[in-house]
């Protein structure tokens, strides 16, 4: 159902997802419950953002557990419209991240951030909340998403929560569902490799970058890229600004990525 959220209660915090919610998930929704006296939840699998060959129909769903979750998690209103009420017949007016949407993600999936940048402003301006929660597991997204609420002044609160990782530092991810037993035996090397090149950067060594390589050369890596954390520029060597080592790498047949900040 359609709604404009314009309760009493401030202020509002909300937590976009794709659901087949994660521990990942609900830290954003556990710290959204504590910083806010409305928490709004948005489980929306969003077809725009899913390049014609990706997962979309095959991406998990569990609409039943993710609505026990978000009531023990205290949330206050859950919103899940069908695709038909978010893009409707004739639906054609999009927004265009510009150069941080160019790198990375942006380069493997075209038309993916202006997929994620249109419905995170559909979402805002249905539920018009003070803050909005996103992982920093998405590092770029977040990057895109900070960059429009700055850019079109939407008056949001662009909230950043640390990645949250498996015993074995395995970013939790939805699409982990997908390994196979002995991939998700070898999907750890991804962050394994990413603490490597981070303890060799903070020993002073200045190729980190080859080193991550080196440690990943077992997987079919598509990228592996350090940028500025908040333009997404790529950048040769790391100084003031806060750098994001970035990885993105297909691991069987599952396409993995995780993030490190070196600060
Ligand atoms: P989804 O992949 O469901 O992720 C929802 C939020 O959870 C994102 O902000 C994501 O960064 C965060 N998240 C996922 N895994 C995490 C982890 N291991 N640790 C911390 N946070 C994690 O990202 C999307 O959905 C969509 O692109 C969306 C923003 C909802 C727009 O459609």
């Amino acid at each position: 159902m359609a709604m404009a959220c314009r309760v009493a209660a401030r202020p509002l915090g909300l937590v976009p997802t794709m659901g087949a919610l994660h521990a990942g998930h609900l830290s954003l929704t556990t710290q959204a419950r504590c910083d806010n006296a409305i928490l709004a939840v948005s489980i929306f699998v969003n077809p725009t953002q899913f390049g014609a060959s990706e997962d979309f129909s095959s991406y998990p769903r569990s609409m039943e557990r993710d609505l026990a979750l978000l009531e023990e998690q205290g949330a206050d209103l859950v919103f899940a419209p069908p695709p038909e009420e978010v893009y409707p017949a004739g639906f054609d007016t999009w927004i265009e991240p510009g150069a941080v949407a160019e790198g990375q993600e942006g380069e493997v999936r075209p038309g993916h951030f202006r997929g994620v940048a249109t419905v995170v402003a559909k979402l805002f301006t249905i539920v018009r909340p003070d803050r909005a929660y996103f992982g920093q597991k998405d590092g770029q997204q977040v990057a895109v998403i900070r960059r429009m609420a700055r850019d079109l002044n939407l008056g949001v609160d662009v909230v950043t929560m640390p990645t949250v990782r498996e015993p074995d530092g395995l970013a939790l991810s939805s699409r982990n569902a997908y390994l196979k037993p002995h991939e998700r035996q070898a999907a750890p090397v991804i962050y394994r490799a990413l603490c490597a090149a981070e303890q060799l950067w903070r020993s002073g060594e200045q190729d980190a970058l080859a080193v991550l390589r080196s440690e990943l050369l077992v997987e079919s890596v598509d990228y592996v890229r350090v940028v500025d954390a908040e333009t997404m520029v790529g950048v040769d060597a790391i100084g003031e600004q806060a750098a994001m080592v970035a990885v993105a790498a297909r691991v069987g047949g599952v396409r993995l990525i995780d993030n490190v900040v070196l600060v």
